[in-house]
């Protein structure tokens, strides 16, 4: 392992299919104003929404609801959610929902008590700078019901500003933004629909590869990363023919959560350049953040490959069951690509941009909205961007 630090991750995870009975017990830690986050209303028609509102009930908060925050939430939205969280005094932001009103929450909790004339977007997402220490940050709790982000056991908030055409996401590095607790039912991702289901297996994919491939020491982390991906794998193939398959949905969901928790990101430099390139898409469509990961991975991968051709080959055998027999390392390496290739689409993986809306005339826009990071195997240049979108139509 290289490198100094510090884990410390301080979430409480409640897992499994009796995880609710536990969740009017944990709210009582916390004082009498809820501001209940939710989104378009899959929760009012799956069940869900009347097991929280009960554990609410029972322990005894005065709930104001947050309704409406749509996938990729904006920052309009986010101003809306602070003035909510401000003006009712709330005491705990309950998310009920996937990654976007998870994220949301979090952007809520920083931004409700700000000092008057700072603008939250300005402060967290382009200056990237932290809450004060004397902020009042609100604590957020969540019950998850779509699967793939990690936003429930991490600081991450990824907010969109359509008028800037960017999608920003700011890890914040004060713990006080982890959520407190999350309640994790594997059951509750069952009414998903495929389509979501498969960008969250893509999602959680991607956040494995973009800190595996990068560095080139023996680190545990990478064991750790490969094992997760292994299970992955597995798991989504039962899970595309039987949604409803527990241990497959069970596997799904605990493997989002550490893929994205920092534990395999510790000695790691971490890449995210396939998050960079999705955003962008995402900042220019609005297209569900998976697919757009999905569009643009293989085209990336497939460039920077010879600068880490090491670790591809090593991906190729331990993930992918590729024999090195008879193979040059780079027909290894690349195997273990073209592997992932045909499961991306045996699961139903969007493989283009085109399919989400982009085309041709966009390129320099989506190349305009991609932020280009220092960690992986190869730092990209403008005009490898463009190529990779184009790959990518
Ligand atoms: O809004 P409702 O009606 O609830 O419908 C949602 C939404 O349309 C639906 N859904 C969720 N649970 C359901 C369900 N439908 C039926 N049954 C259920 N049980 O699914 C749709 C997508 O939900 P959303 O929360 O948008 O998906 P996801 O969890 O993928 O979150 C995406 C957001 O998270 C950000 C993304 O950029 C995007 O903005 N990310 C956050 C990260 C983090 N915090 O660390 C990292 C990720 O890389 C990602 O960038
Ligand atoms: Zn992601």
């Amino acid at each position: 392992m290289l490198g100094n630090f510090t884990y410390h991750n301080p979430t409480k995870l409640i897992f499994g299919q009796d995880a609710m009975d536990a969740l009017a017990a944990e709210l009582e830690a916390y004082g009498p104003n809820v501001q209940l986050v939710y989104g378009g209303g899959s929760i009012k028609r799956n069940g869900i929404y009347d097991q929280v509102v009960a554990a609410l009930a029972a322990a005894g908060k005065n709930v104001v609801e947050d309704a409406g925050v749509m996938p990729n939430p904006t920052v309009e939205k986010l101003y809306e959610g602070a003035r909510i969280a401000r003006e009712n005094h709330v005491d705990l932001i309950l998310a009920v929902g996937g990654g976007s009103c998870i994220d949301y929450a979090k952007a809520v909790a920083v931004s409700a008590n700000l000092p008057e004339g700072v603008d939250p977007w300005q402060k967290y997402w382009v200056d990237f700078d932290e809450p004060a220490v004397d902020l009042d940050v609100i604590p957020v709790g969540s019950v998850l019901t779509m699967v793939g982000t990690g936003s429930e056991m991490n600081c991450g908030s990824v907010i969109t500003n359509h008028g800037a055409k960017m999608k920003v996401g700011h890890v914040f590095a004060d713990a006080r933004v982890f959520p407190r607790f999350a309640v994790l039912n594997p059951e509750f991702t069952y009414t998903l629909p495929r389509y979501q289901m498969v960008a969250g297996i893509f999602d959680i994919m991607s956040h494995i590869t973009e800190q595996y491939f990068s560095g080139t020491d023996d680190s545990t982390s990478d064991y750790l990363a490969e094992g997760l991906m292994r299970s992955l794998v597995r798991a989504s193939r039962v899970a595309v023919k039987n949604p409803e398959d527990y241990e497959a949905r069970s596997n799904i969901m605990w493997c989002a959560t550490w893929a994205l928790n920092t534990l395999i990101a510790q000695g790691k430099s971490t890449d995210w350049e396939v998050h960079m390139l999705g955003q962008a898409v995402g900042a220019h469509t609005d297209a569900t953040h998976g697919m757009t990961l999905s569009a643009v991975a293989l085209p990336y991968y497939r460039l920077v490959m010879p600068y880490g051709l090491e670790k591809f080959a090593r991906f190729a055998t331990s993930v992918w069951g590729v024999s090195p027999e008879g193979r040059t390392t780079e027909e290894l390496a690349s195997a273990g690509l073209d592997a992932m290739e045909a499961w991306m689409r045996e699961i139903g993986c969007v493989m283009g941009i085109s399919e989400l809306g982009a085309d041709e005339s966009m390129l320099e826009g989506l190349a305009d909205s991609t932020l280009i990071m220092q960690g992986g195997y190869h730092v990209l240049t403008r005009d490898e961007v463009i190529s990779i979108f184009r790959a990518s139509l």
